[in-house]
């Protein structure tokens, strides 16, 4: 007769074997940059076109984060690094079971998102700098805040009076201003495959 498997001989699903199974590697691809430059739209044509290609794939996304699991934190220094820090373990998690994560937060400390970095083995981060000079998130102002923040209604604003350290050697580099949508889905997917995230897509 078999016998029945305990706790010993028990083994977990490892990270080797989901990578192998979904044919890509646990990856967090980290957007950062100004509101109203675009991370949320990049983010979401991105998981869709990764999608479409059958990955394995999840966007944590700052508005939305915010509202839920980090709705207690505001944006002071502490607390942005605290958000950092709470969604970076989150996509770390995730990114070990073999999920192609994507994440748009401003996240405008260097230190705080190299913290994520540095948790991750090489290669697994792939930074995104969602680049648009201020006056162009400025003037297309879609939620209303740069003009609140202007009159001082409020406090602690990115860009206004709240610092945005632009990342030093981003893998990727995008100019929303100035490139299409679909052309940022494209300098994303080119370094995904050159780097081999998708073994087979
Ligand atoms: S982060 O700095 O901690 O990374 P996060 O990406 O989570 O920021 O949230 C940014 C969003 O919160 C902005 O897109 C905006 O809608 C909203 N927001 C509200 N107050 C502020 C503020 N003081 N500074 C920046 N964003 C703010």
């Amino acid at each position: 007769m078999k016998a029945s498997p305990t706790r010993k001989t028990l083994k977990k699903v490892d990270l080797n074997q989901r990578e192998n199974r979904f044919h890509q590697k646990g990856t967090i691809i980290w957007l950062t940059g100004l509101s109203g430059a675009g991370k949320t739209t990049v983010s979401i044509a991105l998981e869709n076109a990764l999608f479409e290609q059958n990955a394995l794939v999840t966007l944590l996304d700052g508005d939305v984060v915010r509202t839920g699991l980090n709705s207690d934190l505001g944006f002071s220094a502490e607390d942005r690094k605290e958000n950092i820090r709470r969604i970076g373990e989150v996509a770390r998690l995730l990114a070990q079971q073999a999920f192609v994560v994507i994440v748009a937060f401003i996240s405008p400390f260097r230190d705080d998102r190299d913290w994520v970095r540095n948790s991750m083995d090489n290669g697994r981060f792939i930074e995104v700098f969602v680049d648009c000079p201020l006056a162009v998130c400025e003037s297309r102002d879609t939620k209303g805040l740069y003009k609140k923040a202007r009159k001082g209604e409020i406090q602690d604003f990115t860009g206004i009076s709240s610092p945005y350290e632009p990342p030093l050697s981003p893998e990727i580099h995008l100019n929303t201003a100035e490139d299409t949508v679909e052309e940022c889905i494209e300098q994303i997917i080119r370094h995904l495959t050159k780097t081999d995230v998708f073994k087979k897509i």
